[in-house]
């Protein structure tokens, strides 16, 4: 497990409140997170947790922390995610397991975002990081062409896409949502809130991995501590 993550977990753990409904990250950090968050209901928390993908779910229950339905509770107050990209704005990529649709309606509804990676993931610039976009399986070539289109009319130094695959290697990789993953290589995303309003406008993109104006924390591990970033948003 890397320290780096593990400190960007643990500092997370300061922002949780008894009594909170919590939304519930994907992916390495976010599941490092979880196991800890698990021990503090251990030791009672009071706590309700929104997952964000099943296996989020899958390794929250391991963890004894309680799960509630999306569509029962009033408010998401905190929601604690990875990412892999973070701008100096806050602006994320996200996607890299999958999960964007559902981390997004999380992030949206939940009144703060707070983002936990590990110093590699901070960059000047978005895109290095293929741009993960999910997309309804009807027409996906066409809508890859629609994606490719976007990326280059908003100014993306590339635009490549490729559906991504099962781990299996037998075919496309299906989302919890059932959709398929494009990943697109941009290398370079000058304006990421243009190229999210055209790719928002394509019918078949479900939503994209482009995370903007939704986190107002980062907090980012290095070996030995973690530095908690904010941002003052109007
Ligand atoms: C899943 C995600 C993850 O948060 C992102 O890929 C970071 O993962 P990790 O913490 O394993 O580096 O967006 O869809």
């Amino acid at each position: 497990m890397s320290q780096a993550k593990e400190n960007a977990a643990l500092a997370a753990l300061d922002f949780v409140e008894d009594g909170m409904v919590l939304g519930l990250g994907s992916g390495s950090t976010a599941e490092i997170f979880i196991e800890h968050l698990g021990e503090r209901v251990a030791g009672g928390l009071k706590i309700e947790c929104v997952p964000t993908s099943q296996q989020t779910a899958d390794c929250a229950r391991e963890n004894g922390v309680p799960l509630v339905d999306i569509d029962r509770v009033s408010g998401i107050q905190l929601t604690v995610d990875g990412a892999d990209e973070v701008d100096p704005m806050f602006s994320l990529i996200k996607g890299g397991g999958a999960c964007l649709l559902r981390e997004k309606i999380v992030a949206h509804a939940s009144e703060r975002m707070i983002v936990i990676v590990d110093n590699s993931k901070i960059v000047e610039k978005l895109g290095k990081f293929p741009l993960p976009v999910e997309v309804d399986p009807f027409g996906v070539a066409l809508t890859a062409e629609q994606i490719y289109a976007a990326l280059r009319a908003s100014g993306c130094e590339n635009g490549q896409t490729v559906l991504r695959q099962n781990k299996e290697g037998t075919g496309p990789l299906i989302t919890d949502g059932g959709h398929y993953i494009v990943d697109c290589k941009c290398e370079l995303i000058p304006d990421p809130a243009e190229t999210a309003h055209l790719l928002d406008r394509i019918p078949g993109v479900m939503e994209h991995g482009l995370f903007i104006d939704l986190s107002s924390v980062v907090i980012v591990g290095e070996d030995d501590h973690a530095r908690v970033m904010e941002l003052k948003r109007e």
